[in-house]
């Protein structure tokens, strides 16, 4: 289990890891892969001041859950999303056939046998006290709105390379997120049961993240390319700094 609420790349690195990295990628894309997940890291997405409190110290019980009725409707739908880069694709080598298998592989993780990481979620979030009626019925923030949508769009629009540079932002970003969410959850007194839903992910996200590493390289090999991949990384971390500026105008208020 991570504990850290502040990871590095030696933790994706690990031998440990959930997924490895593939290490028969070219040392210039491997390094430009691990610039890329220390700038995400760093950034005020995760490096978020409401967010860092929150780790440190949770929130009370009514601001706690909005906090994560906001969080439902961020990452509500990913899993679908994830999926839509697959039509991005235009033809059947390997190179395609490896972006399929991480779609395929993601989408089991979140989906499960027979209970998706969204029921579980909302099985979290009625131990928290909030009611089904509630979750039918809130109105998330418009910065919220549009980090979903956002994804979204980064998802099912060409050029693939910026779609898997917002794919590595996202699972690079969500290793990070759900430790910080964790730790919030521990200083409310949540039990380790109660928490479930986040101490396994937190695992599962630096797998992910290093899948997305295993198969970028071949979307790497222009100048271009590596522009597009950045592009993409830059519009997930504004949008996801743009979702924490809303909550924390929101919970504040
Ligand atoms: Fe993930």
């Amino acid at each position: 289990m991570l504990d850290s609420t502040k990871l590095n790349t030696d933790v994706f690195r690990s031998d440990s890891a959930y997924v490895k990295r593939d290490n028969n990628i070219a040392d210039k894309i491997v390094e430009f892969l691990d610039q890329k997940m220390e700038y995400i890291l760093n950034h005020r997405a995760i490096e978020h001041p409401f967010f860092n409190h929150y780790a440190t110290h949770g929130l009370p019980a009514e601001q706690s859950q909005l906090l994560y009725l906001e969080t439902r409707h961020y990452f509500k739908y990913l899993p679908y999303y994830i999926c839509g880069i697959a039509s991005l694709l235009d033809d059947d080598t390997d190179i395609e056939n490896n972006v399929v298998r991480f779609i395929a592989f993601n989408a089991q993780d979140e989906l499960g046998e027979t209970k998706s990481h969204s029921d579980m979620y909302k099985e979290f979030m009625y131990k928290k006290g909030i009611t089904p009626e509630q979750l039918k019925t809130y109105r998330p923030l418009p910065s919220t709105v549009a980090l979903n949508e956002g994804i979204k769009n980064l998802y099912n629009t060409r050029p693939v390379a910026r779609a898997l540079g917002a794919l590595y932002a996202d699972e690079t970003l969500s290793a990070s997120l759900v430790s910080k969410y964790n730790e919030g959850l521990k200083k409310e007194g949540l039990s380790e049961q109660d928490r479930y839903f986040w101490t396994l992910h937190c695992e599962w996200e630096v797998g992910h993240s290093n899948a997305v590493f295993n198969i970028a390289e071949p979307y790497l090999q222009t100048e271009q390319d590596r522009k597009d991949f950045a592009d993409g990384i830059d519009q997930y971390l504004q949008l996801m700094e743009q979702y924490w500026d809303g909550i924390q105008q929101l919970i504040k208020a």
